[in-house]
């Protein structure tokens, strides 16, 4: 394990994914952490990440000097470069000249840490103060214009440190310089490859669950897809998936969880048809936060219903009760609400349908270490369908949000006509992995006049929402070239009766939205 150490910086994730691209297993745990617990990991390395404060500032969090005392190899970044040089008894200094953004680098001594660096590389910088001497027994390495000592290393004593962002992809040879620190400072070996991802979940799972049985609501989604092909290739036929069709899915979804999840895994697969359940009770609700309460609501009305009728089928004839619900939480999640540590049962609030508190089970969390990107690699890893594994992401409650207005079969039949045309068009263009999500959007109660063959129509708009992002958080429109632009235009208001009119949706989140609801 490399321990990375958040200083309360954004990059503190990105570090330990890079570093896991690295093949080398990577935790992040928070600078208020004791260094003794730390060191209780047996970590083969500890990264320290960058943070907002300057090491001055009042309150900045400070770096234990024992933590260099333990022979275990450090990298510091940004901050916890200052922060390494000051407990070593380097200096800091306010030098008045903050550099943000790229900069030119002046290589002095390639050393380990820089081999195959030159002069003029360009890296991703962020900060106010910079080390103006390196502590004794340190080689400097290179600087820039701004900065004295902008990269430094001490390899026998398994320490080194970088004034700016490797992590960042700006940072150009930063994945080079992360690994050489890992490999050959820190003497770790790339041995967290999928396989072994794989291997050690599996193991976990059988350790944990014995002979009981297990509960997975398949939601359609990465996550609880992979989540629940690890427990199934863990614990076989004691797992039993329940996918619940609310009606509310775009073309062909459903019928790739039915047929193609069960032909990848084999899985127990338990189909819960409620589409009419939630029309009916969608009937005419137009309010976006009425549709996802009653959707909420339902959903686990019937979860709940579908897992005690599994479980008292599991209770019959001495068979093992059900004591385990399957979650598909990721590491981020896990991270964000201030864990990682302990086996706190951290509620996702991401995840389907958000199951209540009470529902009686203990939770599985196989993907609880992993990244989104690890995520699908596992996915693949276990030969789940493509389409599966880089499916986009899509709201839980599904098309419903999509369509602005009242919810009803016909309209959800025009909204998944559209929806798949646009869908086939992207996929066709091969840009699916480019934009991060299509929402398609039908403008129920608006009508325009449009004319088609000989004939005056009076029907709906439909809007294109194609959008660029790392996390959802924050979104860009995505710059669609305009002859798939035009296919997809064209095809819809061909092929689709209703819809004469085709819009695109050019605005950033914030001040929009993802989805229209
Ligand atoms: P917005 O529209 O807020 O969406 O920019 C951010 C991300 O979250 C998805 N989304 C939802 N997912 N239930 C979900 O499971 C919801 O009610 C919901 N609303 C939005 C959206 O698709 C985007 O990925």
């Amino acid at each position: 394990t490399v321990l990375v150490v958040d200083f309360g910086a954004q990059y503190a994730q990105l570090i330990a994914r890079r570093v896991r691209e690295a093949r080398v297993y990577s935790e992040i745990v928070p600078h208020t952490m004791p260094v003794a617990a730390m060191l209780a990991k047996n970590p083969k390395a500890i990264i320290l990440s960058g943070g907002p404060s300057s090491v001055y500032a009042e309150g900045a969090p400070a770096v234990d000097p024992a933590l260099f005392q333990a022979g275990v190899p450090a990298f510091g970044i940004c901050y916890g470069f200052q922060a390494m040089a000051r407990a070593l008894g380097g200096t800091v200094a306010h030098t008045g000249r903050s550099e943000f953004g790229r900069t030119d680098l002046a290589v002095q001594a390639e050393g380990t840490l820089l081999q195959g660096v030159d002069t003029g590389t360009k890296v991703w910088m962020s900060h106010g103060d910079s080390v103006t001497a390196a502590p004794a027994g340190f080689a400097v390495l290179a600087g820039t214009p701004d900065t004295p000592v902008a990269a430094f290393e001490d390899t026998a004593r398994g320490l080194a440190g970088v004034q700016w962002h490797p992590e960042v992809l700006h940072s150009e040879h930063g994945q080079a310089v992360l690994q050489h620190f890992l490999y050959e400072i820190a003497g770790a070996r790339p041995t967290w490859t999928m396989a072994n991802i794989v291997d050690e979940t599996v193991t976990a799972v059988r350790a944990q669950v014995g002979a009981k049985r297990v509960i997975c609501a398949l939601s359609g989604g990465v996550d609880s897809a992979v989540a629940a092909a690890l427990v199934q290739k863990a614990v076989g036929a004691q797992l039993t998936c329940v996918y619940v069709d609310h009606g509310l899915m775009r073309q062909g979804e459903t019928e790739q969880v039915e047929r193609d999840y069960v032909a990848a895994t084999g899985v127990d697969l338990h189909v819960v048809d409620a589409a009419d359940r939630f029309l009916t009770q969608l009937k005419g609700v137009e309010d976006p936060e009425e549709k996802r309460k009653i959707i909420g609501r339902e959903f686990i009305r019937v979860f709940e219903t579908a897992a005690r009728d599994i479980v008292a089928a599991a209770g019959e004839d001495g068979v093992e009760p059900v004591e385990f619900l399957v979650q598909g939480t990721l590491y981020p999640d896990v991270v964000e609400s201030g864990g990682g540590e302990g086996t706190a049962n951290i509620k996702s609030h991401h995840n389907v349908g958000g199951l209540p508190d009470d529902l009686q089970f203990t939770l599985i969390e196989p993907l609880r270490t992993l990244f989104k990107d690890e995520v699908r690699a596992v996915g693949e890893e276990l030969g789940l369908p493509a389409e599966m594994v880089w499916r986009q992401p899509f709201p839980g409650p599904g098309l419903a949000i999509r369509i602005v207005g009242a919810v009803d079969s016909e309209r959800l039949a025009i909204l998944r006509r559209a929806d798949a045309i646009a869908r086939a068009e992207l996929t066709a263009a091969g840009l699916d992995r480019e934009v991060w999500q299509f929402p398609v959007v039908l403008l129920a109660d608006v009508r325009s006049v449009g004319v088609q063959g000989d004939g005056r129509t009076y029907g709906h708009p439909i809007v294109l929402r194609p959008v660029s992002s790392e996390d959802a958080m924050t979104a860009d429109w995505s710059r669609l070239p305009y002859e798939v632009l035009e296919r997809i235009s064209t095809r819809i208001t061909n092929e689709v009766r209703e819809v004469n009119r085709v819009v695109l949706d050019v605005t950033s989140k914030p001040p929009g939205t993802i989805e229209w609801e």
